[in-house]
């Protein structure tokens, strides 16, 4: 089936991209993601996340990725290469979110490869992610050829309370 989406890489995030976002996180933590966020996330502290995201894509430190369709912004993904000196081959991936609307329709596997492709152009060879454990997301990761470190209990917070533990993942990009 033809995607219903298009996906493109930012090089700066307007007002109404912000306003985008902000839906598609409120969304996700609505739905119960741990994303680094409380239930409830109010309109404003999501503004003021997605505004440090935006001075940091304008920084050169991040790369956000965004899927659009007939409706509006659904998807999105950042790759973060504020790293250490020590680690410019390397980048972290963040805050993949795909909007409860279009879920199971294969954007979330999309937007990864498209993060991937984007890592490459920008001669990075090894990504990281941390997702908790045993669910959707570490599923997708997984599915995708993502290589299982391991486990970290009580890594965080669930959005309406309660610890959740971590899987750490990572993707060689330089291989063969
Ligand atoms: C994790 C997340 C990004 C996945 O996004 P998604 O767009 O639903 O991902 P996909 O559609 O590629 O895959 C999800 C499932 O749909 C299935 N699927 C994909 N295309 C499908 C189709 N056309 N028909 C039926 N099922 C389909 C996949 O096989 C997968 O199945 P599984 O969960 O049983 O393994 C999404 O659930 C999400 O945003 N969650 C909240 C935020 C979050 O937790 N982010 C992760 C932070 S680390």
């Amino acid at each position: 089936m033809t995607p219903t989406w298009s996906i493109r890489c930012l090089r700066a995030l307007d007002a109404a991209q912000i306003e985008g976002l902000v839906d598609v996180l409120i969304d996700c933590v609505e739905g119960g993601a741990s994303v680094s966020f409380m239930h409830p996330l109010t309109r404003d502290r999501a503004v003021a996340f997605w505004r440090r995201v935006a001075h940091g894509v304008a920084a050169g430190e991040r790369a956000v990725l965004v899927a659009e369709d007939a409706h509006g912004l659904c998807g999105t993904v950042q790759l973060i290469f504020d790293l250490p000196e020590n680690q410019p081959h390397r980048a972290d991936l963040a805050k993949m979110l795909v909007h409860r609307r279009v879920r199971r329709q294969g954007l979330g596997a999309a937007l990864m490869r498209a993060a991937e492709a984007t890592a490459r152009e920008r001669g990075k060879t090894l990504l990281v992610l941390d997702a908790v454990t045993d669910g959707d997301a570490a599923r997708l990761y997984a599915r995708l050829g993502w290589v299982r470190v391991g486990d970290i209990p009580r890594y965080a917070l669930m959005p309406r309370g309660g610890f959740c533990s971590t899987t750490v993942f990572y993707r060689d990009l330089g291989g063969p």
